[in-house]
């Protein structure tokens, strides 16, 4: 018998061993550890907080749409690609939403003669794309989307980049730390009529201007795409040539107005989504090492009539988490870590348990956040445990504290010691945390 083949309890333990779970997460997912976590509510406070002070609502979908949302031309062919779409047991395709346009068109136009229009509304989905993971990008992201529906114009339009630079501000992001290249697809849609770009290829050579930065030789795979050389070379001409149109300037003031002095026009951005119509726009890092957009949006305002609804205009953008999550950090604007726990009773011996706990009931009615230390560890490594936690206070409760009635709360960062009866411990809590 060769080693290979025994059969021994080696083999059985080894089969053990082989059997264990990975820890991984999926490919290009992520876990949110309780830091990251931190993090991840950081942003969507602020996000909710700036959009609700628009007069934004707030509403959501489920994860999952009918995969036939997407084939219907809502999406961009790309992101269409890249969706994860499956059967589901009885036979229908479903899908992941690769994005939240079509779900919030399709909702606005199922109830559209009761939503009083315009409507600002936003949510944060995680949305998916089977992207090949890399910095700033990935298979899941959260994703604000902040919209009006049912207004035309130039207020609007600002208001919505008004509401991202807002974002970026609250962030504590200066205006040189960011730009909002602004354009427009009506710009496009000129040069594609004087250059005489035929309808069916106009999508495509959109989606090729959106990935121009990143293709070597511009021209050749535009000319191969037109098949047509001169009209390649008119086309670049042309795009070249226009620096501005009379609306971005109206566009500019409006935002001054606002207060946002950051918007440069940059005729480059033609955003690779078919359903946008007017002004487009992508927010980026001034710092070239983060080149990914933060921001990405634009009007829309044929998409609403694809659900047989009215044409109903629209404006919006999606931030993701993601690139706002490495322009902080790049920045140095990460918020630091706090527990929300600000209290740990550890306990000293068991018989104080039940009194550690009628304790810890005490202070949540009183709204202290507290966590209760079962561990039966030595006190020493409980309150070590808290430490590592970060939470700012502790109190040891024993059978001294449970028959005299007075608690020690020890702050854990300064190391200062103060005894109380519990009615006054809340209050120390408080004034202590600011
Ligand atoms: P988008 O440009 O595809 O637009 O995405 C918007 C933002 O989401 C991007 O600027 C980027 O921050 C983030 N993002 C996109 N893909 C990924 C990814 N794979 N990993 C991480 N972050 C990503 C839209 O989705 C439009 N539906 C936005 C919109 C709303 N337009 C009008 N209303």
């Amino acid at each position: 018998m060769t080693k290979r083949e025994k059969p021994s309890a080696v083999d059985s333990s080894d089969s053990g061993r082989r059997a264990r779970l990975s820890t991984e997460s999926y490919k290009g997912v992520r876990d949110f550890y309780p830091e990251d976590q931190f993090i991840q509510r950081y942003l969507f406070e602020h996000m909710e907080r700036v959009c609700e002070l628009f007069g934004f609502e707030e509403y959501s979908a489920s994860i999952l749409e009918p995969a036939e949302l997407y084939r219907s031309k809502t999406s961009e062919e790309i992101v269409n690609e890249q969706t994860y779409t499956f059967a589901d047991r009885g036979g229908r395709d479903v899908t992941l939403r690769p994005e939240m346009t079509p779900t919030l068109a399709r909702m606005i136009a199922a109830r559209q003669r009761d939503i009083p229009l315009p409507a600002r509304w936003y949510s944060i989905p995680n949305v998916f794309r089977y992207e090949r993971p890399q910095k700033g990008r990935l298979r899941e992201h959260w994703q604000l989307n902040a919209d009006i529906v049912g207004v035309e114009g130039v207020e609007a339009d600002a208001e919505i980049i008004a509401v991202a630079h807002s974002i970026m501000r609250s962030l504590g992001a200066d205006e040189r730390n960011f730009e909002i290249r602004v354009s427009d697809r009506r710009i496009l849609d000129a040069i594609y009529h004087s250059v005489g770009i035929a309808k069916e290829y106009t999508g495509n050579v959109t989606r090729l201007l959106d990935r121009r930065a990143k293709i070597d030789d511009f021209e050749k795979e535009l000319t191969a795409l037109i098949a047509h050389e001169e009209k390649a070379v008119k086309l670049i001409e042309e795009l070249e040539n226009i620096t501005s149109t009379a609306y971005l300037e109206e566009l500019r003031v409006a935002l001054e107005h606002m207060g946002v002095r950051n918007m440069i026009v940059d005729t480059s951005i033609t955003r690779g989504f078919d359903y946008y119509t007017g002004m487009v726009f992508e927010v980026f890092d001034t710092d070239p090492n983060n080149r990914r957009s933060l921001f990405g949006g634009g009007r829309y305002d044929n998409l609403l009539s694809l659900f047989g609804a009215e044409p109903i205009p629209a404006v919006g953008f999606g931030m993701g988490d993601v690139t706002a999550r490495d322009f902080l950090e790049a920045h140095n604007l990460l918020p630091t870590y706090t527990p929300s726990t600000e209290l740990m009773i550890c306990i000293v011996e068991p018989d104080a348990t039940s009194h550690a706990v009628q304790l810890a009931q005490g202070l949540r009615r009183e709204d202290v956040a507290v966590a209760v230390n079962f561990s039966g560890k030595r006190i020493g490594d409980q309150v070590r445990s808290a430490d590592k936690m970060k939470i700012p206070f502790v109190i040891a409760v024993g059978a001294k504290e449970r028959d005299s009635g007075r608690y020690t709360v020890k702050n854990l960062s300064t190391g200062a010691e103060i005894t109380l009866p519990a009615d006054r411990i809340a209050e120390h809590l408080f004034s202590s945390l600011g």
